[in-house]
């Protein structure tokens, strides 16, 4: 696969900026990383250095990351739970790097999850891991980085160079290769067969279109984006594995646009964020078509119900959330609900981008961060 790319050598070709590049360059790169993954037998994932044996043993698995993967993290978790019935336990690293104990088994992996290979907190956790025995493979986006070259085994995402600080298509390509990783597992361990892998992978095939539907209907980000002008703060909620859009959402904003946003679980909004509500405060709901659909709406009504604003990430046609919110960012049906946050979340990367514009911001780069941070 084609890995052999040079950062320096990226150009806007067009774009405004590099985040908009970035942004639309999504839907090649899961093309790319997916057509170059799918072997005769199955999913190929050589570079992970893994016998058969191997991987149908691994009965734990630790992901530790940070920030944005963090976020691929979270739905990597649920995916493996799922597709492969093993144990997720997912961490950032700067909080498990100080934890006292770490309960692995002989059979435990050990996955990080870092774009630019080099987040010192990440490195931390993965020699930590090593130091205790546990088999560690890195999921990254740069061939030959520190993760890459201090890992047992590698995971390319293949996204090509992303030089916007915040990241975009190597969140969304990172969350491909976890699901890739989730089914090359699932179909070493049994539970799936060779048929079951292939209608998960022919799911992951349509990614690129729904993602490309999402960016046609950009315009829907942009009048949106009108709401968080004179905000100061907002939040963002979801349900399942939208719970993560949402806190990927509200990261994406806060990031780029210096605007306060929080995310929570739907349900709990009513444990405190509730006291946030008042009349205009933004709300951003992400509320696809999906098994808590019915409970997330109700969500939405409490919000609308104390004047605040709500803007809803929705599956087409949804009547029941276009009454109720002002506005509504449509998302193409999704046939299996856990990869809607690959598709949901790019309406999210488009708003927070069209908000920082609107506010003067530099979205390449952002005041106080850095691609990758190499301190602890
Ligand atoms: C920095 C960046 C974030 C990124 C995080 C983890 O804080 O500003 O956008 O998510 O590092 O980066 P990594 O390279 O480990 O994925």
């Amino acid at each position: 696969f084609d890995i052999d790319w040079d950062a320096s050598a990226a150009t806007l070709g067009g774009y405004a900026d590099f985040m908009e590049k970035e942004i639309a360059e999504q839907p090649e790169a899961i093309e790319r990383l997916l057509k170059s993954r799918l072997g005769e037998k199955g999913i190929l994932l050589d570079e992970l250095r893994m016998s058969e044996e191997d991987l149908a043993a691994v009965d734990r698995i630790f992901i530790i990351a940070c920030g944005t993967s963090y976020h691929v993290g979270l739905i990597a978790r649920t995916l493996i739970q799922t597709w492969a019935h093993v144990p997720v336990v997912c961490e950032y690293a700067s909080e498990f790097n100080y934890e006292q104990d770490v309960l692995i088994t002989e059979h435990t992996l050990c996955m990080i999850i870092t774009q630019s290979g080099e987040t010192a907190d990440t490195l931390t956790a993965a020699r930590r891991m090593k130091g205790l025995g546990c088999k560690v493979f890195a999921v990254t986006n740069v061939l030959g980085s520190s993760a890459a070259r201090e890992s047992d085994g590698v995971l390319y995402v293949q996204a090509g160079p992303e030089v916007c600080v915040c990241s975009t298509k190597a969140y969304t390509a990172q969350m491909v290769a976890c699901a890739l990783f989730a089914l090359r597992l699932a179909q070493a361990n049994g539970h799936m067969d060779a048929t079951e892998v292939s209608g998960h992978y022919a799911d992951l095939a349509t990614l690129p279109d729904l993602i490309r539907t999402v960016l046609s209907r950009a315009w829907q980000d942009k009048q949106a984006a009108a709401v968080f002008r004179r905000a100061h703060s907002a939040l963002f909620l979801g349900r399942g594995v939208n719970s993560t859009t949402a806190y990927e959402g509200a990261l994406k904003l806060k990031e780029i646009s210096y605007l306060h946003a929080e995310a929570y679980p739907a349900g709990e909004m009513k444990h405190g964020p509730i006291a946030l509500l008042e009349p205009g405060f933004p709300v951003v709901a992400i509320v696809p078509e999906d098994r808590v659909h019915d409970k997330t709406v109700s969500n939405i009504q409490e919000v609308i119900a104390r004047g605040a604003t709500c803007v809803a990430v929705a599956t087409d046609g949804d009547e029941s959330v276009a009454s109720l919110c002002e506005h509504v960012l449509w998302i193409p049906p999704v046939e299996d609900e856990l990869l809607v946050p690959i598709v949901a979340v790019v309406h999210l990367q488009v708003l927070a981008r069209y908000v920082a514009r609107s506010r003067g911001c530099d979205v390449d780069k952002p005041r106080n961060l850095a691609k990758s941070v190499t301190v602890e």
